[in-house]
């Protein structure tokens, strides 16, 4: 079974994916002194772009972009052409190509995507991608790369050697999955290491795709930072910054204490020391051409030229009196913990906002009126709020932007979704993507009624349409709890930017 083979049998998940918004990398960009170009118009070109889950929500969100997709496996390509043609979007494109043999006349590109690329292609298509984005990326254009770490994967190349020495590679990738998962429970049963037994129950519960493509593919090749920065030396790029979440910047700082004052690079090295100090599994790296301005860490001074936006809930009564500290949640389940009471004010503020954004003098002034409403007179020195911030952002609880967004529309008497929204939730194997390009998962009635908003039908009709439709699946509900739950669906798509004023 070929790596491609296996592609067209069993297609990747395609899904957006938040850190791949050219926003947001010019975003972090920015935090490591560098300008990015207006993501608003940007040419954008992502490689191995599946069906175009990522790709094509961006270039509808951002009409005066251009949007190229390049994907080897035919299926994967077609699919994505034809929901295009079926949307009838004129700045994006799906090209069935290998991105090691790209046609000519592509051009440059502001940004670049490569998302779970290049670990998984064989070296020499790892040197054509590199090769590529030095010849394409336009002038402070970036890309961002991602790639699996060796310091994380080394505890779990056991795993992947097992599942690859007792599962038949003649066999068809759904067929071997399933026997994958056969030896996954051998595996559970003789070994007693809890961190692979954590990782099998995972895995066990894992999407098909990931599991075939992480641990039975031919090419999964973990490297080390060092390793991954002389490739993109070799070919005369350099490392901007990182584009995943950090735990903290403490973790940071006690990285940097595993390095000694003298030595050159030293955040480079630090970045390494923090992958082995956090068995870092998987990296998103943020590449420009070696000629763009110097690397440097993420500098805190940046913040005050960015804008923000977050969308997190606390389960709990918020105290913006005294310093306890607090989780607030966001939506895939991850918790950030906030202390400072100025700074639970701001999150308070970008939840109640989302998804728009707020820069950061409107952030912090509001996030003061907010606690002087509340009737708490003090409020820290302005550095103290920015460390807070500082740190939420480089875990990914607060989210860094150049881009404000555009409100979200109410459901109103006829609501109506935007034609992606509804195409998407129409369409079997596609996602919907939320105004900040969040996947939201929804159960069969939500997409259905989602289908349904083009405007032709009124609120009572569309909670007798999803009483019926719950009726079918054997859920007898009263009126008024259909009632209530259509009214909360269609907030939740109000909230999510799934809106729009008029079909279009
Ligand atoms: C693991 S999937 C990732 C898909 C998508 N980027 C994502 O993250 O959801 C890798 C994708 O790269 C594509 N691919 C592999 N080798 C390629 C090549 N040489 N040229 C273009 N696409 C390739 C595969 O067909 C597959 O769709």
């Amino acid at each position: 079974m070929d790596t491609l083979a296996s592609y067209d049998e069993l297609p990747y998940d395609s899904l957006p994916l938040p850190e791949t918004q050219p926003d947001f990398l010019a975003a972090v960009a920015r935090l490591h002194g560098y300008d990015a170009p207006d993501p608003v118009r940007a040419r954008i070109l992502e490689l191995g772009c599946a069906q175009g889950g990522n790709l094509i929500p961006l270039a509808w969100r951002w009409p005066e972009s251009e949007c190229v997709g390049v994907e080897l496996s035919r299926i994967q390509a077609e699919s994505g052409a034809a929901f295009i043609r079926a949307l009838d979007l004129p700045n994006a494109r799906i090209v069935h190509a290998d991105l090691a043999a790209l046609p000519d006349g592509l051009g440059e590109f502001d940004y670049i995507i490569a998302h779970g690329v290049f670990s998984w292609v064989p070296p020499s298509v790892q040197q054509a991608l590199l090769d590529l984005c030095r010849r394409h990326l336009s002038a402070n254009g970036v890309a961002y790369v991602s790639f699996n770490v060796a310091a994380g994967w080394q505890r779990l190349q056991p795993l992947r050697a097992a599942l690859v020495e007792r599962t038949s590679p003649g066999l068809p990738a759904p067929q071997r999955h399933q026997q994958a998962l056969r030896i996954l429970d051998e595996l559970a049963a003789e070994w007693s290491d809890p961190f692979l037994l954590k990782e099998i129950a995972y895995l066990k519960t894992a999407a098909p795709s990931y599991l075939f493509h992480e641990y039975l593919a031919e090419f999964n090749a973990p490297m080390s930072f060092g390793e991954f920065t002389a490739q993109l030396d070799a070919h005369h790029l350099r490392y901007v910054g990182e584009a995943g979440p950090r735990c903290a910047v403490v973790e940071l700082e006690d990285a940097w204490g595993l390095i000694p004052e003298s030595m050159a690079g030293r955040w480079m090295d630090a970045e390494s020391a923090l992958d082995d100090a956090l068995s870092v599994r998987f990296r998103r790296a943020l590449i420009a051409c070696a000629d763009a301005p110097c690397a440097q860490p993420p500098e805190m001074e940046a913040l005050g030229g960015l804008s923000f936006h977050a969308d997190l809930r606390c389960d709990e009564e918020i105290d913006l009196d005294g310093m306890t500290e607090q989780a607030f949640i966001n939506p895939a389940g991850n918790g950030f913990p906030v202390v400072l009471p100025l700074m639970k004010a701001a999150v308070m503020v970008l939840s109640g906002a989302y998804p728009l954004a707020l820069n950061h003098a409107d952030l912090l002034g509001a996030a003061r009126q907010l606690m002087a409403d509340y009737g708490v007179p003090d409020s820290p020195d302005e550095p103290t709020y920015r460390e807070a911030l500082f740190q939420l952002v480089i875990a990914h609880g607060v989210m860094p932007t150049v881009w404000a967004a555009e409100a979200a529309m109410e459901p109103g008497e006829r609501p109506i979704a935007h034609r992606l929204a509804r195409l998407q939730a129409a369409t079997s194997g596609w996602v919907v993507s939320g105004a900040r390009h969040v996947a939201i998962d929804l159960d069969p009635a939500g997409r259905m009624l989602l289908s349904l908003l083009d405007g032709n039908r009124t609120l009572d009709d569309l909670v007798a349409v999803m009483r019926a439709f719950l009726a079918e699946a054997g859920l007898a509900l009263s009126m008024d709890a259909v009632t209530e739950l259509t009214h909360r669906q269609l907030w939740l798509f109000a909230r999510q930017g799934l809106l729009a004023s008029e079909q279009g």
